[in-house]
């Protein structure tokens, strides 16, 4: 599917982002290894978190559908071993962060994924796991894992990656000894906080997180809030075109996501925080941001790379409008998303004429010069999608996003809540 998008006078008004999908997978997950039910509210219906509720179904989850936003999610005590594959579709979380609960558990699954899922890597899971006892067989998808009781051990990530970090804590859970996983700077730190929230001594020290084997979750209520990684797209777009106010409610604020508020700082993009509150050991809060009334460039490097790490391809477009040079560098991992982020947005940005200076782990963008429209494709990336759709908004001509049925991966009604909000 082909979508086109041109140039935006404004964009003004409320909008609530689709729910956060790490935290939808991971409702979703801890409701299958809890001890009673639980009930989850407006989970994200995106294609990557319906991949992880179906193949939860196919290992034994009983779902009740209480209305299109609410579901009653039943446990079961042994897993279900399938006959069939799993697919994962697009979702690198899916298939990373299940492989940590079905290691642990006296099952073999073989789990599958879409062209992109194919490309990733997975041996930065097999790893640990193997070395915690489980069969893991597959460095890309598909991947076979036996699995059975494991036994603790004490990893260090080479990356930062909260998809590492969550496998193994979920194997933790059922492993003998207790297991610690050190990385080299704070991923997301949702699963330690969701486990602790519904019963888990998780015990942090510094980059550190620790889990005793053999403990048991209780079931939970959670109204799932929305994502920050979403609500980038229309933030951006408010900070860049002159007289944007826009308000994304019930945003997850939890530091470990909200880099790009650092990165506003940095730029000057004005933006305030309201309605603060905390959800399951979640922050949450209303978020208004305004136009930039200048655009100071930025740098990422360091510990805010994880922190911001799935909108680099948003924050590339906006530097192009930045008065300066940005730079973007250890962001290494970017080459191994849905697509390889730094080439991809590279490449289409320098197109739309954008002076970009490509490095292995990041870019350099001098700014600002005006973009044009063109054609682009999506390789199988919502975010790559979303990015040009919002570079199109702020371009001359006609900007033509080819795939942009991924977009559907995490944020459903894009182009609606765009428009809404859009004046042209
Ligand atoms: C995610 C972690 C991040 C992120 C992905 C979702 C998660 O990946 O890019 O979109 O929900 O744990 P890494 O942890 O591999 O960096």
């Amino acid at each position: 599917m082909n979508l086109n998008f041109s140039r935006l006078a404004a964009i003004q008004g409320d909008f609530r982002p689709p729910s956060d999908k790490s935290l939808t997978h991971r409702a979703y997950m801890m409701a299958a290894i809890a001890n009673s039910e639980s009930i989850v509210k407006n989970p994200l219906r995106g294609e990557d978190c319906e991949s992880t509720r179906n193949c939860l179904i196919r290992l034994g989850l009983r779902h009740q559908e209480l209305s299109s936003t609410e579901f009653r999610l039943i446990p079961t005590e042994e897993w279900t071993q399938p006959n069939e594959l799993l697919d994962c579709g697009n979702s690198g979380t899916t298939i990373r962060l299940l492989s940590g609960l079905i290691a642990s558990r006296p099952l073999k699954v073989t789990m599958i994924g879409d062209a992109s899922l194919t490309k990733r890597p997975m041996k930065r899971i097999a790893e640990p796991l193997r070395l915690m006892g489980a069969q893991f067989e597959g460095d890309t998808p598909p991947v076979t894992i036996q699995g059975g009781q494991l036994q603790a051990i004490a990893y260090s990530t080479p990356v930062a990656s909260a998809q590492i970090k969550s496998a193994i804590l979920f194997a933790a859970l059922k492993a003998n000894g207790t297991t610690s996983v050190t990385e080299p700077s704070l991923s997301r730190d949702h699963t330690e906080r969701m486990l602790s929230a519904i019963g888990i001594n998780v015990e942090r020290n510094d980059l550190t997180v620790s889990i005793a084997g053999g403990q048991q979750a209780s079931g939970f209520e959670f109204d799932v809030p929305a994502d920050i990684s979403s609500a980038a797209f229309l933030m951006v777009l408010a900070a860049l075109l002159n007289g944007s106010l826009v308000t994304a409610k019930d945003l997850a604020v939890n530091p470990t996501r909200a880099g790009i508020l650092e990165v506003f700082q940095q730029v000057g993009v004005p933006f305030e925080l309201t309605n603060e509150r905390v959800v399951l050991n979640e922050e949450i809060a209303d978020v208004t941001v305004g136009t930039a009334p200048i655009l100071r460039p930025f740098t990422i490097e360091g510990d805010l790379v994880p922190r911001l790490i799935d909108e680099i391809p948003i924050l590339a477009v906006l530097a192009t409008q930045c008065e300066g040079t940005s730079t973007i560098r250890g962001a290494k991992e970017l080459r191994v998303k849905e697509s390889d982020r730094i080439a991809v947005m590279a490449d289409g940005l320098t197109r739309m004429g954008a002076k970009v200076e490509v490095f292995e782990d990041g870019m350099a963008l001098n700014g600002p010069t005006p973009l044009s429209g063109i054609q682009v494709d999506s390789h199988l990336d919502h975010r790559i999608a979303m990015s040009f759709a919002i570079a199109g908004c702020i371009a001359s001509g006609t900007t033509e996003v080819q795939g942009a049925e991924s977009i559907r991966t995490s944020f459903p009604n894009f182009e609606s809540e765009l428009y809404r909000l859009g004046i042209s």
